[in-house]
């Protein structure tokens, strides 16, 4: 297979056979990290290959990556990329508008999230996280994953719906079934409406959700007028444009989908990697139980962003395993990458975990090393687009400073309360038919702490 070079302008770019349809998608599945680093080595930063069905260009590397996330000749359009992966499940949510109505949208969902909101939505955080870790029972093998996907989803709810009058005891689990089945059709070879199937599953979810949402959003409508709230829902009914115009009821609905979405996958995967690599690294561990010692119970949005070696902690967790691996976009137009055609109407495959691995940006790259973030080395600076866990350009994750606040404070509470061990021959299993999570639940030895919460 020959490497193309950057300069190698308008030749079309290697193209790396798999098996008949489903290409190289299963490689994926089984280690992405392998996959792209011999697609790398074999075929350099922009090739081609076939995943889900398609024919998609494969952006690898910093330089690639950041070429399409800066998609400065506007060729790449993030809806039919997503569309294609995550099929009609996310229809219509931020990530999958593009250009002037994307644009539109995200300044109205930008009132949000503004330092003030953020500052309420982290004092509602508190309490609420620190009633469901009481409930945790400590104990050999403890599974720390689903608990948190428990716990993120409820505070989601809390935050961003103003709480979910829920129509049974179990509401709240089906909706986190629903979410689950909706983001694991993204891999799904067969796509169609089969019940019991991935996507039939996923149909049946995207269902659940518009109608929870549908109904939650009847009673945000109601209370405009009398008593309007200050979580997002509320803020998006009340949203208007300069032409006084709102957003529509089912433009809410898939905003909230998604949001939801968003918001509590990630944030799960990375307390769950955080609690995996302090569980391996005492070390680090007691240093961040140190460093917030003085902290109450609930700290403000102040107090949280002052913890700095929680930020190291979560900075190289993110390296190590970012929560959305890889973006998706289609081109829109013909355009080139490193000077390598890529034509009209291509799926476009923008890898962004390779970056965080390459031996050329981060020393030692499969070490967890908080320190190499620090002031003193700052190694993430030495390509602008070597760490990248959330995106880049206009589509750059919208809840980035909530997701540092939840999870300094999730994880800030969790050290307070308990102890825990990883053993040191434990084995990843980590499941990457959708956004990665480990398929054992990731378990950890926890040990409940004596507290004095004075
Ligand atoms: C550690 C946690 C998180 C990670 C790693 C993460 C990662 C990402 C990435 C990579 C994108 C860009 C996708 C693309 O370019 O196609 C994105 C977009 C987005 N994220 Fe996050 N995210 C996280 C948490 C959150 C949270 C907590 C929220 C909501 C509160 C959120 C809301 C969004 C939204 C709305 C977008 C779409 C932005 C747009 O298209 O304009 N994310 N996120």
């Amino acid at each position: 297979m020959q490497r193309l070079e950057p300069g190698d302008l308008d030749r079309p770019a290697p193209w790396r056979r798999g098996l008949p349809f489903v290409g190289s998608t299963l490689s994926y599945v089984r280690d992405p990290l392998r996959m792209m680093r011999t697609r790398y080595d074999g075929c350099g930063a922009v090739s081609e290959g076939v995943f889900l069905g398609e024919r998609w260009t494969v952006l690898l590397g910093p330089d690639a990556c950041g070429a399409a996330l800066k998609n400065a000749d506007k060729a790449f359009a993030s809806g039919p990329g997503w569309g294609k992966v995550v099929g009609p499940f996310f229809d219509r949510g931020l990530m999958l508008l593009d250009f002037e109505e994307h644009h539109r949208h995200r300044r109205l969902m930008q009132e949000a999230f503004t330092r003030p909101r953020l500052a309420g939505y982290t004092a509602a955080l508190g309490p609420a996280v620190a009633a469901a870790l009481d409930t945790w029972e400590a104990g050999p093998g403890f599974r720390v994953y689903p608990a948190l996907k428990e716990l993120t989803l409820d505070l989601a709810t809390q935050v961003f719906m103003g709480g979910a009058d829920l129509a049974s005891p179990d509401e709240l689990d089906e909706v986190n079934e629903a979410f689950i089945a909706c983001v694991q059709a993204a891999t799904a070879l067969v796509r169609l409406p089969i019940p019991g199937t991935r996507w039939g599953r996923a149909l049946a979810g995207r269902r659940l959700l518009e109608e929870f949402f549908g109904r939650h959003l009847e009673g945000k409508r109601a209370q405009q007028d009398s008593r309007p709230g200050d979580d997002l829902f509320s803020v998006l009914c009340a949203l208007r444009g300069v032409d006084g115009s709102g957003l529509s009821d089912a433009d809410i609905v898939a905003h909230m989908i998604f949001l939801l979405m968003a918001a509590h996958d990630t944030s799960t995967i990375t307390i769950s990697t955080i609690m995996r690599q302090l569980g391996a690294h005492p070390e680090w561990q007691q240093r961040l139980r140190d460093e917030a010692a003085g902290l109450p119970d609930c700290p403000d949005l102040d107090q949280l962003d002052a913890l700095e070696s929680f930020d190291l902690v979560m900075k190289e967790c993110l390296r190590l395993l970012p929560p959305v691996p890889v973006v998706a976009r289609r081109t829109v137009k013909d355009t080139e990458v490193l000077g390598v055609r890529i034509p009209a109407g291509r799926f476009v495959a923008v890898m962004l975990h390779l970056g965080h691995h390459l031996p050329e940006y981060w020393p030692d790259p499969e070490r967890f090393d908080p320190e190499r973030f620090a002031r003193h080395r700052r190694e993430d600076k030495v390509h602008r687009h070597a760490w990248e866990p959330f995106g880049g350009g206009v589509h750059k994750c919208l809840g980035m400073a909530f997701a540092g606040a939840e999870v300094k404070l999730v994880v800030h509470q969790l050290l307070r309360r308990f102890e825990w061990t990883v053993d040191a021959d434990y084995r990843d299993t980590m499941n990457y038919r959708s956004l990665p999570f480990p398929a054992d639940g990731q378990p950890v030895d926890l040990r409940s702490r004596e507290r004095n919460f004075a």
